[in-house]
C-alpha cells in the first residue's frame, strides 16, 4: 500500500470527462522558489506537460498580507484556468498557507498545496520537528496546526527567516553573509535538539549546501516538494488524467524581469528558460 494519502486535493469534485489528459499542469510560486517543485516535476512525472508561473513583480509574499496574496492567487489561477491547465500546484508554502482553502473552492480543476503532503511525511520520521519559513507562514501557524492535527505526538518548532527568500531572488547562495544569516535562524532550532526540518518554503531548498554544513547529519531534511508531487501523481492517476501524448516544452511566464528570472533559474534547471512576460492586470498595479 502507497504511503501517501490519495485525494489530497479537491479531486474529488472533478469528473474524468471535464480534464483532457493531455493538459498542462500549472506550477506557480513568488519567483524561482517553485523551480524545486518543477525539478521534482521532471524527476517523477517526465511525461507532464507544465506551465510554470513567477509572480516575481509581487514578491517576497512572506511580508505581504493574506489579502494582498489572496488577490495575486487568484489572478494567477485566472490565467492558469484560461491556459486550460488540468491540475495546479501551488508550489509556494505562504500561499498555500493563507490561501488554499478558499481558492479550492473556486477553481474547476484541483489545486494542491505544499504542507499537508510534507507534514505527513515529516511525523513519520521525527518526533521533534522544526520548521523554517517565511514570516506570514510562520505566523500563520500552518504547519504547526497540520501536525497537530494528525494528533501524533510530536513537538513543532518554527522559525522565521525573512532574509532568506530575497537573498536567494539575489542568487546569493553562497556569499558569507547568507551562511551567517541561516546560522543565525537554525540556532534555535538546534537548541531545541530537533531531529527533522522542514523547508517551510520553496525556495530553501536552494541552500541545502549551507543548511548541511551547519546542522547535524542525523537531522532529517524535508522538502514539501518530492511529497506534493507525490501526491499530484497519485491523483493524475486516480483521475486517469495522465498524459499520454509527448510532453511540451515548459512554459515560463512571470510578472517581472524575464531576464533576472532566467538568470536565477539557469543553474537550477539546467538549462537557461526562455521566459515570457506577463502583463499585470491593473488591478494589481
Ligand atoms: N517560495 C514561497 C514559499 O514557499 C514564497 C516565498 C516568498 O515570496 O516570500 O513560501
Amino acid at each position: 500500500m502507497h504511503s501517501y494519502p490519495v485525494f489530497e486535493g479537491n479531486s474529488q469534485a472533478f469528473s474524468i470527462q471535464e480534464i483532457p489528459s493531455c493538459s498542462p499542469i500549472g506550477v506557480f510560486d513568488s519567483g524561482v522558489g517553485g523551480l524545486t517543485v518543477l525539478r521534482q516535476v521532471y524527476q517523477q512525472l517526465p511525461n507532464e506537460s507544465v506551465i510554470y508561473f513567477g509572480d516575481t513583480a509581487h514578491l517576497p509574499y512572506g511580508i505581504r498580507s493574506q489579502k494582498e496574496i489572496l488577490g495575486y492567487v487568484r489572478e494567477i489561477l485566472n490565467w492558469m484556468e484560461q491556459q486550460g491547465v488540468k491540475m495546479v500546484i501551488m508550489a509556494c508554502n505562504t500561499s498555500s498557507a493563507l490561501t488554499l482553502e478558499t481558492v479550492r473552492l473556486e477553481y474547476k480543476f484541483p489545486i494542491l498545496g505544499m504542507i499537508s503532503p510534507a507534514t505527513k511525511f515529516a511525523v513519520n520520521v521525527g518526533k521533534r520537528i522544526g520548521v523554517i519559513a517565511t514570516p506570514a507562514t510562520a505566523k500563520s501557524n500552518a504547519y504547526r496546526q497540520a501536525i497537530m492535527e494528525l494528533k501524533v505526538n510530536v513537538q513543532v518548532w518554527q522559525v522565521s527567516c525573512p532574509e532568506f527568500v530575497p537573498l536567494i531572488e539575489q542568487n546569493r547562495l553562497h556569499d558569507p553573509y547568507t551562511l551567517a544569516v541561516a546560522k543565525s535562524y537554525l540556532e534555535p532550532l538546534l537548541a531545541q535538539e530537533i531531529d527533522t526540518l522542514i523547508y517551510g518554503c520553496t525556495h530553501y531548498p536552494l541552500l541545502e549546501p549551507i543548511i548541511k554544513t551547519l546542522i547535524p547529519n542525523h537531522i532529517h531534511l524535508v522538502d514539501p516538494a518530492v511529497h506534493v508531487v507525490r501526491v499530484c501523481q497519485r491523483e493524475l492517476e486516480i483521475l486517469n488524467i495522465k498524459n499520454r501524448l509527448l510532453p511540451m516544452p515548459t512554459r515560463f511566464v512571470v510578472s517581472g524581469s524575464p531576464q533576472q528570472f532566467s538568470q536565477s533559474g539557469t543553474p537550477w534547471l539546467g538549462y537557461t528558460p526562455l521566459v515570457e512576460q506577463f502583463s499585470v492586470p491593473y488591478s494589481l498595479r
